[in-house]
């Protein structure tokens, strides 16, 4: 046997061709956003992290919709770079770039006057933006900056946009969760900063699992309201969430993930899905998996005791004393 039977052997026409087709299958079935014909004319909508990523192609669907949407970003230059693209590819030019950074409570506050203040109604909010990766960092709120980041601050934020989404419900919270969720654990003395390893994504996997526990207790507190609140999982994604590793990991993930990550245009689909698909309407509580498929979390985020505590403690750590 040489080389090129080697080379040219069927076991790889066979085994390429298996692969291929149970990565197909895998994305099959999985909900196509251009295919719902839902407008938003008329609505109003915040993506979190709009700037890049996933967060770009959630605000990118919401204005094809003929939607007002704000891209709630961080950096300026990168959310002007956004709101112009998003405005040239839609032809909508109800495109809006406001600037907050969600690790900083005094920001989100600030932020979310603004938008009392300009906006009549809120349709929907996305909590998208999130890091993964940071090393040991502390706010001056005296917050640990990876859970300010992705749990503590999008969870002030939606309190405080609470009211206005109310009075315009029907309305649907969003929250971009993770798989990862999973192997997140409870301690709330990670909220400052204690007793946390920064490791690749551990803290981001804590985070996460709060993302899931808070929305779950949320949507019990809004039961009537016609505001709903749901978690997703996007999928595993190659996004800037990686942009604080070491330059080996990012390497090395681009790497495989070029073969078996999904790409941030497919992992903007679960999120759109609950946001606007018609099948979601009054679906509230509920964690959504990145083929749009209704899904359990894991069991400790289903505890309503623990539900109700998370609530309160991160409502007592994000309120002015
Ligand atoms: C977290 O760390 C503090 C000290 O910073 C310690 O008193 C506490 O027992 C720790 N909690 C857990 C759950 O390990
Ligand atoms: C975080 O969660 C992911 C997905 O469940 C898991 O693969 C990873 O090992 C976790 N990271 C750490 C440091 O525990």
């Amino acid at each position: 046997m040489n080389w090129s039977d080697i080379l040219y052997s069927p076991i790889w026409v066979v085994s390429t061709a298996l692969l291929a087709f149970v990565v197909r299958a895998q994305r099959r079935g999985v909900w196509d956003p251009h295919a719902c014909a839902v407008r938003l004319k008329g609505k109003t909508a915040i993506v979190t992290g709009a700037n890049t990523g996933i967060g770009k192609f959630i605000a990118l669907d919401f204005a094809r919709r003929g939607a007002r949407v704000i891209l709630a970003c961080r950096s300026e230059s990168r959310g002007t770079a956004a709101l112009q693209e998003i405005r040239e590819k839609t032809g909508n030019s109800d495109v809006h770039l406001r600037l907050v950074d969600l690790s900083s409570l005094d920001s989100v506050r600030g932020f979310a006057e603004g938008i009392l203040q300009e906006e009549k109604a809120l349709h929907i909010l996305v909590n998208n933006a999130a890091v993964s990766g940071l090393p040991r960092e502390i706010t001056k709120d005296g917050l640990d900056a990876t859970f300010a980041t992705n749990h503590l601050g999008p969870f002030l934020l939606t309190n405080l946009l609470l009211d206005l989404m109310k009075r315009s419900a029907p309305s649907r919270i969003v929250t971009v969760s993770s798989v990862n969720h999973k192997k997140g654990q409870v301690d709330f003395s990670h909220f400052h900063g204690e007793n946390l390893t920064y490791f690749m994504d551990k803290v981001y996997n804590h985070t996460k699992l709060h993302n899931v526990i808070c929305t779950n207790e949320l949507a019990r507190r809004l039961q009537g309201t016609g505001v709903t609140a749901n978690s997703v999982h996007p999928g595993v994604v190659l996004t800037e969430v990686m942009r604080h590793y070491p330059f080996m990991a990012r390497f090395l993930f681009n790497l495989i993930g070029f073969f078996f990550f999904k790409s941030s245009e497919e992992g903007a689909v679960s999120p759109i899905y609950c946001a606007v698909a018609e099948e979601m309407e009054g679906i509230t509580g509920k964690y959504i998996d990145s083929d749009c498929s209704l899904t359990l979390p894991v069991t400790i985020a289903r505890d309503p005791a623990l539900g109700v505590k998370d609530f309160e403690i991160s409502e007592r750590v994000t309120s002015k004393l």
